[in-house]
């Protein structure tokens, strides 16, 4: 155990990637503060400097290298800075990075994070470099969130498991998270109970394979489905337990476990969230099974199409590859035409690119970066018709918006404050209100009146309205809007 203060000094931390990443960063300045660090303004104030990094794509580690460079000359006139790169970069390269690049303090992979204080101690007791990329697979550690009370988010993160058991054949995060590991389901009601206690409305729940979920303490699935999981009966769990949480979302899903018991989830439960986003990579079959995806096109169209249908008005997003090694204009189109066939109203699209130690390195990369380019402006186009005639179909409707913070751009007459917050699907809506009424954290009632390219504008029922608390009258409450990107 490190004695508190002892090395207190001040970090930055930059993160890069996925909601994961951001969630370890979270979890990394909660450990720092708890050992008498503080954040510091800018990096050039940091005695340690924090790099959380991303490796699923090639150019988050691109952007690794380069940060690296920036920080270079800040360690040569400040030689005690301790330059640490944590996260899956870290895990992937461990003991290379510190020989590849010189001026690397400190690697950390994601299961180390706890011991970063003692090695932040070491470093500063002048010890030479070192990595920490061990996995923690005999007795797994999930750092618990201390949520504090009127600090709290509107949504929050809380982890549920973590490595991954596919073996996708694209796919770098088996060997950065390691095989999967679980956290006890009581450990997970705790945590979102302590965060809708310190005012969170919202849970997203996180793994690298949410819906793999698996915990002996709870009832086993009652099919012999061999894709069932426990995460249905975690999610009724959490219903049951948080009953003042008003959302619940998870991500990301893996198609193989959405199972029927998932399909009831959804139309049991109310406060799950009327939108799931599913990866499906690719709509042809042969690119499927190069994948490793193990499911085929019907597979993937036949489970979501069941959990569409379990809640009235529920949404598909999904993450799709363009250009995976030997897809021929034909496979492209059969992806083109799963967007089409699912309805979509919004995806994540990605070139492919090799990444270190997956199978489908041993494929050759066959696809033309300007072939792989066309590809995605493709898709991009259709997407955008498709989500923009979504969002169009819901001018006129009335929509339960939960608030999260100012809107990035605001009315110029001053007469009202725009703020924006999510509809049940999880669209983005901008409310123009009064600027004494205080509404984050709160779930609106408002009418949409216009689609903008990505979000709606909406104006707030006169019900909704009234019904608002007034900022005088409770000033203890969100009083400083935070500004959402
Ligand atoms: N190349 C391109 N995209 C990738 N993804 C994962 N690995 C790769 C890769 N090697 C994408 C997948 C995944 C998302 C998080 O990143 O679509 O769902």
């Amino acid at each position: 155990m490190v004695p508190r203060g002892i090395v207190s000094g001040t970090f930055y931390l930059q993160t890069f990637g996925c909601q994961m990443n951001v969630h370890d960063s979270d979890r990394m300045e909660e450990v720092l503060a708890a050992h008498g660090w503080s954040r510091a303004q800018t990096a050039a104030e940091a005695d340690v400097i924090v790099l959380n990094t991303c490796s699923v794509r090639e150019k988050a580690e691109q952007k690794l290298r380069s940060e690296v460079g920036r920080l270079v000359p800040l360690k040569r006139n400040k030689p005690d800075l301790v330059i640490v790169v944590a996260g899956c970069v870290a895990q992937q390269e461990g003991e290379a990075l510190l020989a590849r690049v010189e001026d690397l303090d400190l690697v950390i992979g994601p299961d180390n994070l706890a011991e970063l204080p003692a090695l932040l101690l070491a470093q500063r007791q002048g010890a030479p470099p070192i990595a920490r990329t061990v996995f923690d697979i005999d007795a797994p550690r999930f750092l618990s969130a201390r949520p504090e009370r009127g600090k709290a988010p509107v949504s929050a993160f809380v982890t549920t498991m973590k490595g991954c058991d596919e073996r996708c054949s694209f796919c770098v995060v088996p060997y950065t998270r390691g095989p999967e590991r679980y956290r006890p389901a009581t450990d997970i009601i705790d945590e979102c109970a302590r965060w809708v206690e310190a005012g969170a409305r919202e849970v997203m729940l996180l793994g690298q394979t949410v819906d793999s979920f698996k915990d002996a303490t709870l009832p086993a699935p009652e099919s012999d489905d061999p894709d069932e999981s426990q995460f249905p009966a975690l999610l009724r769990l959490i219903a049951r337990e948080v009953p003042r949480l008003a959302r619940l979302r998870y991500t990301s899903p893996h198609p193989r476990h959405a199972t029927a018991s998932l399909a009831a989830a959804h139309a049991e439960l109310d406060v799950l969230a009327r939108h799931i986003h599913m990866p499906s990579q690719s709509g042809s079959d042969r690119m499927l099974r190069r994948m490793i995806r193990r499911y085929t096109r019907a597979e993937y169209v036949a489970r979501v199409r069941r959990l569409a249908d379990a809640r009235p008005g529920m949404t598909l997003s999904t993450d799709i590859i363009v250009g995976f090694p030997g897809e021929t204009d034909e496979d492209f189109e059969a992806t083109l035409s799963l967007v089409r066939e699912v309805g979509f109203t919004s995806l994540f699209g990605f070139k492919y690119s090799p990444r270190p130690h997956t199978p489908s390195r041993k494929l050759v990369d066959d696809v033309t970066e300007e072939v792989k380019s066309a590809r995605l402006a493709e898709l991009f186009a259709l997407m955008e018709m498709q989500g923009s005639a979504h969002l169009v179909s819901l001018v006129g409707s009335t929509q339960r918006v939960l608030v999260e913070g100012a809107s990035k751009t605001q009315p110029t007459t001053g007469a009202s404050v725009r703020v924006q917050g999510r509809t049940e699907r999880a669209e983005i809506v901008h409310l123009d209100v009064p600027p004494d009424v205080s509404p984050a954290g709160e779930i609106v009632e408002a009418s949409i009146v216009r689609a903008n390219k990505h979000s709606l504008q909406g104006a707030l029922t006169p019900l909704a309205l009234a019904a608002l608390p007034r900022r005088i009258a409770s000033p203890s409450r969100h009083v400083a809007l935070p500004v959402l990107a």
